[in-house]
């Protein structure tokens, strides 16, 4: 049988994709384990996930890695995953600049433990001038969150005579959220059979596809993003306009 990875069509690989990362704890707990043993065995789902986009040239990955509202797990839940963080850090680091590959990261980054915060801050210093692929990790991220920073640093600028309030549009709130710096997103994944986007990019994933999987992420493997990624290929996105503009436009 033919590999999978041949059937994707090399002009049409999306550019930014972004994923919600679900169902750890499901997959722990149908094999009798805690929760925690679920995000640890999360982070082999995503170097499957990042090779995968390198290997097909996708130039922007973002990865729900942690969101607001998350800080109300289990403290003992919390802290492996804040550990888990920093020792994948630690250790992909020369993996990220053999594959040049940057890292950035979006969300209310100061609420993370110092720990994270000085390793996080290293290794987006040590890959910032990578091309290939950028990576970044939503932590501590909540788009309710991120929209209420872009509206008061805004007002601020109006207060300050910075902005005009009839200047303000669309460029103007993208360049205020924490993704200022990354395209849209064109394609979203969320494993684990919910159907939720669960505050996560709602300015951003304005005219995203939308592709969910019913497999558990700790099992989610390159095989499955290529399929997500072949579907993808065979929507026609119309940005609101009709079929035949679309069309047109690809003549
Ligand atoms: C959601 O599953 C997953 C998370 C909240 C954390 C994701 C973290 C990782 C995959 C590990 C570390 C990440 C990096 C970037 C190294 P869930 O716990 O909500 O699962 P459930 O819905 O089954 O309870």
């Amino acid at each position: 049988m033919k590999d999978i990875k041949s059937y994707i069509a090399e002009n049409k690989v999306p550019n930014h994709i972004a994923i919600i990362m679900d169902g750890n704890g499901r997959w722990a707990k149908l094999k009798g384990k805690p929760r925690v043993f679920g995000h640890k065995n999360g982070v082999t789902a995503v170097r499957e996930v990042i090779e995968g986009c390198g290997e097909i040239g996708v130039n922007y990955l973002t990865l729900y890695a942690f969101s607001t509202e998350n800080w109300n797990r289990p403290a003992l839940e919390v802290k492996t995953l804040m550990s888990l963080l920093v020792s994948s850090l630690k250790k992909e680091l020369k993996t990220l600049q053999k594959n040049n590959i940057k890292l950035n990261a979006i969300g209310n980054i100061n609420l993370l433990p110092e720990k994270v915060n000085i390793e996080l801050t290293e290794v987006i210093e040590k890959t910032k001038n990578n091309t290939a692929l950028t990576l970044t990790l939503a932590l501590s991220y909540g788009s309710r969150d991120e929209i209420v920073n872009v509206i008061r640093n805004i007002s601020k600028k109006v207060v300050n005579n910075q902005i005009k309030i009839e200047e303000i549009n669309e460029n103007i709130i993208n360049n205020h959220l924490y993704t200022f710096s990354l395209p849209d997103v064109d394609f979203m994944i969320r494993t684990s059979g919910e159907k939720r986007i669960s505050n996560f990019l709602l300015w951003q994933l304005a005219y995203a596809e939308m592709y969910f999987s019913d497999t558990l992420w700790p099992d989610f493997r390159k095989e499955n993003l290529f399929e997500a990624i072949i579907d993808y290929q065979n929507r026609e996105r119309r940005f609101g306009k009709i079929s035949e503009q679309i069309e047109k436009i690809n003549e």
